[in-house]
């Protein structure tokens, strides 16, 4: 593996303790996963943010890289918390959780960190652009920034990504060379338009390739039907790069001949939605997984318009400080009946203290809820579950 002068001189300790930790890390990937040498990067997003998810390991891992002065060299994004930074409170979260969860914000904001604690920073905060080497973690956005953004990350983890933001390099293999980032196989999609439609297509893709790399023929998403997409088929396999025709950057270009082709029509996508639900009855719904968009918010508030919430059951509107911001008049509708919460998401933050039965619109959470949060699930059409309350 090479490495220039300038990249060996970090690993000297040249740009302090924490830099070079970070190009150790670095370093260290590179050569577990066979790259020849590092790349520099255009910008970082980072997971590993929730207390829930890297407890008090993580947290020291986060105060040791601070206080060797560790700051990110690229612009940075963070992921969701464990919760609403100021109406944790209606979370039912535990104040000592509350105290190491703002611990864990400060210390990635004393590296240089945009504490921006959302999964969709493509929606303005970390807008990627074609042919840019980024270091992302988080599965949905890696996923959005390769294929509908067509710039170029592996799935990062947590620490990697932070150790590639803070040198401004990741190691240049996989998603990042062109021959990684050809299709695999052929998706021929017959769905409708609907955003659940979209993350169930993405979960019967998910869960019959793997890792490959789909080429969709047959859909045409815009951005939030998308992220549901990528979201779903990350989660349901590893899918961390794919095509739509006419749609993505990358599509015109790729070679099918030979390829293996697969029909997902609406049988597949009721078995895939019978495989996620678990659930009779619920006690809380989540919606945004990923974090609602200012157009989702505005549908749901369409739909909740004039009406009243009639049942038990906690509501959650999960989403951006930024898009909850832009939307008063949406979420004036939406706080009727439950708390519209930027920064958090029902699957980072710890739910299984207080719920056992979550709905969801989304494929993603619909897989994790179980195995991250003990969850029994209810996965259905967003309107259908904001309709059974009314
Ligand atoms: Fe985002 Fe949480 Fe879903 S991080 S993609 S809302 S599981």
């Amino acid at each position: 593996m090479q490495l220039n002068d300038g990249e060996r001189a970090i690993l000297d300790g040249e740009r302090g303790e924490g830099a070079r930790k970070a190009m150790e890390l670095v370093v260290a990937l590179a050569r577990v996963y066979g790259a020849e040498n590092l790349v520099d990067i255009t910008s970082a997003h980072l997971s590993g943010a929730s207390y829930k998810t890297i407890g008090d390991g993580g947290l020291l891992y986060l105060e040791d890289m601070a206080a060797g002065g560790a700051k990110v060299a690229v612009r940075s994004t963070l992921n969701p918390i464990g919760m609403d930074r100021e109406r944790w409170p209606e979370m039912h979260i535990a104040g000592d959780f509350a105290e190491k969860q703002l611990r864990i914000v400060e210390l990635y904001g004393m590296m240089g960190i945009e504490t921006t604690c959302s999964c969709t920073p493509y929606l303005g905060a970390n807008v990627p652009g074609v042919g840019e080497h980024i270091a992302w973690a988080e599965s949905s956005a890696l996923s959005m920034a390769n294929s509908f953004f067509g710039a170029r990350t592996n799935r990062e983890g947590g620490p990697g990504a932070l150790a590639a933001a803070i040198i401004g390099k990741t190691a240049n293999y996989g998603y990042h060379l062109d021959e990684n980032r050809k299709p695999t196989v052929v998706v021929e999609a017959d769905i409708g338009d609907t955003l659940f439609e979209h993350s169930l297509l993405g979960q019967a893709v998910g869960s019959r390739i793997g890792a490959g790399v789909p080429y969709f023929k047959g859909i045409k998403p815009g951005v939030e039907e998308a992220k549901s997409l990528a979201a779903a088929m990350a989660a349901s396999g590893a899918v961390a790069m794919w095509h739509a025709e006419g749609v993505t950057p990358e599509a015109a270009g790729c070679d099918l001949t030979g390829l293996e082709t697969i029909k997902i029509g609406p049988a597949e996508l009721k078995e895939a939605e019978e495989s996620l639900n678990t659930a009779d009855d619920v006690e809380l719904i989540a919606l945004g997984c990923p974090h609602l968009s200012v157009r989702e918010m505005g549908e749901i508030a369409k739909l909740l318009k004039g009406k009243k919430k009639r049942k038990d059951v906690e509501v959650w509107f999960c989403t951006s400080e930024a898009v909850r911001a832009a939307c008063p008049k949406e979420v004036e509708v939406m706080e009727g009946f439950g708390p519209v919460l930027a920064d958090t998401c029902m699957v980072v933050a710890p739910i299984e203290g207080t719920f056992s039965r979550t709905a969801t619109n989304s494929c993603k959470a619909g897989n994790y809820l179980p195995t991250l949060c003990s969850q029994k699930v209810v996965c259905g059409d967003m309107s259908d579950l904001l309709r059974a309350i009314q």
